[in-house]
């Protein structure tokens, strides 16, 4: 798919006394200009050497970037783990003519694979959870060089709890701590060895896990282990119970390949799983922690890893050549017409003749979708049901 379709605007950012020109996403964090913590990071890194820096949640890239143009910084990493912000900072890297930048896909540090960064900065995810926030602080650990700094920013609300994080841990020193308006920055440094992380609890999925839920398939009710920072981490909305409820009516048919877009928690792939016993899943969408968490739920609910494939990418397009019998789309609520239009194009042009596309999301989103239908003649509606949303089922014309 085509980033452009995301696109809000673009921005200036003055850094040591380099002009960057930004492209901005309407749904990425901080669209309007680049955020006054961000900001505040930059002004406390302003004379701060070192050649190898870890941007970890980079958004649309005002910190790494800003940072690869000046001063020592020659080899800048950005991880974020929406496929959108990884996109986007790769586009403003070609923009600003900044070599030396890699942007890639990373949940937290776990698809980091490099150590010894001179530098790692993070505008702290405020709303992650206690647990993943306390991971993004001390994990750095394993990433950081000898003697190397951490520069973090976190909104004023946060301050009190990362700083009682930081002064607990073993080995952690503090060297700087600045308050903006409604920010605090903090560095720190980490003396080596001094925290154990051996312990499996800090590594993958674990340090994500909240809890559990559970989805109705025929009358039974599966588990699926819930994730912070995920939506429906205590119960299913009820658009996804109506996507699960609108296959239920086809599940006598035979699906050998589904492809299942934006997976949420698990609920929609456990229920597909369940209902049509696929040989194989296919998971897509913007966001790792949806992805992982997906899979792990399909793998404890008996498919086996081989049998799943994940493709971390904007967009709903898996381009291999290969049809789909199956394809269940969820929509954010944050989607604009022209995200729904490109997705349902790339479901329709997917799918095999006679085969199935389903769809949820709010009701404005799914009139605007039957009303697409209306001129793109690839997919027919053969049924709706709303219940404080919709969901539509749709088959290929053959
Ligand atoms: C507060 S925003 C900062 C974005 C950007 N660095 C800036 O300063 O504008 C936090 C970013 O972290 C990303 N993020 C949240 N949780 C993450 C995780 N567990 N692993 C990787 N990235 C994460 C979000 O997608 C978001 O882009």
């Amino acid at each position: 798919m085509d980033a452009d379709i995301y696109l809000k605007q673009e921005i200036d950012l003055r850094h040591e006394g380099r002009s960057l020109r930004l492209r901005v996403a309407q749904d990425l964090f901080s669209s309007f200009q680049a955020d006054a913590g961000t900001r505040l990071l930059l002004r406390t890194l302003s004379g701060v050497e070192g050649e190898r820096v870890l941007d970890l949640g980079c958004g649309y890239g005002p910190l790494g970037l800003a940072l690869a143009a000046v001063g020592s910084h020659s080899d800048v990493h950005m991880v974020d783990r929406d496929a959108l912000a990884v996109e986007y900072s790769r586009q403003n890297a070609v923009l600003n003519g900044l070599g030396g930048v890699e942007a890639y896909g990373s949940l937290g540090y776990d698809d980091v694979a490099d150590p010894g960064f001179d530098l790692v900065v993070c505008n702290v995810p405020g709303k992650a959870g206690a647990p993943v926030i306390e991971h993004l602080l001390l994990g750095a650990e394993r990433h950081v060089a000898s003697g190397g700094l951490v520069a973090i920013v976190v909104v004023d609300a946060l301050a009190a709890a990362v700083e009682g994080t930081l002064n607990l841990a073993p080995g952690v020193e503090i060297v700087l701590k600045e308050e903006g308006a409604r920010h605090v920055v903090f560095h720190y440094r980490f003396l080596s060895g001094a925290l154990d992380m051996s312990d499996p609890g800090w590594h993958g999925l674990e340090v994500y896990r909240r809890g559990e839920g559970s989805v109705e398939v025929r009358g039974h009710d599966y588990l699926v282990e819930t994730a912070y920072g995920l939506p429906e981490f205590d119960t299913m909305a009820f658009t996804t119970g109506l996507l699960a409820a609108t296959l239920d009516g086809k599940h006598e048919e035979s699906v050998s390949r589904a492809l299942v877009v934006n997976p949420g928690q698990g609920h929609v792939p456990v229920a597909l799983l369940k209902l049509f016993e696929p040989d194989e899943v296919v998971l897509a969408g913007r966001d790792l922690l949806e992805l992982r968490y997906s899979r792990k739920n399909l793998v404890a609910s008996g498919l086996p890893k081989e049998q799943i494939s994940v493709a971390h990418q904007v967009g709903a397009l898996i381009d291999d050549g290969r049809p789909v019998d199956l394809i269940a789309v969820r929509f954010g609520g944050g989607d604009g017409p022209e995200v729904l239009a490109a997705l349902i194009g790339d479901a329709a042009s997917q799918v095999r003749s006679g085969g199935r596309v389903v769809v949820s999301g709010g009701s404005t989103a799914i009139s605007r979708i039957t009303k697409l239908l209306g001129r793109d003649k690839r997919l027919r509606v053969e049924g709706r049901r709303r219940k404080k949303g919709s969901a539509v089922l749709m088959m290929r014309a053959p």
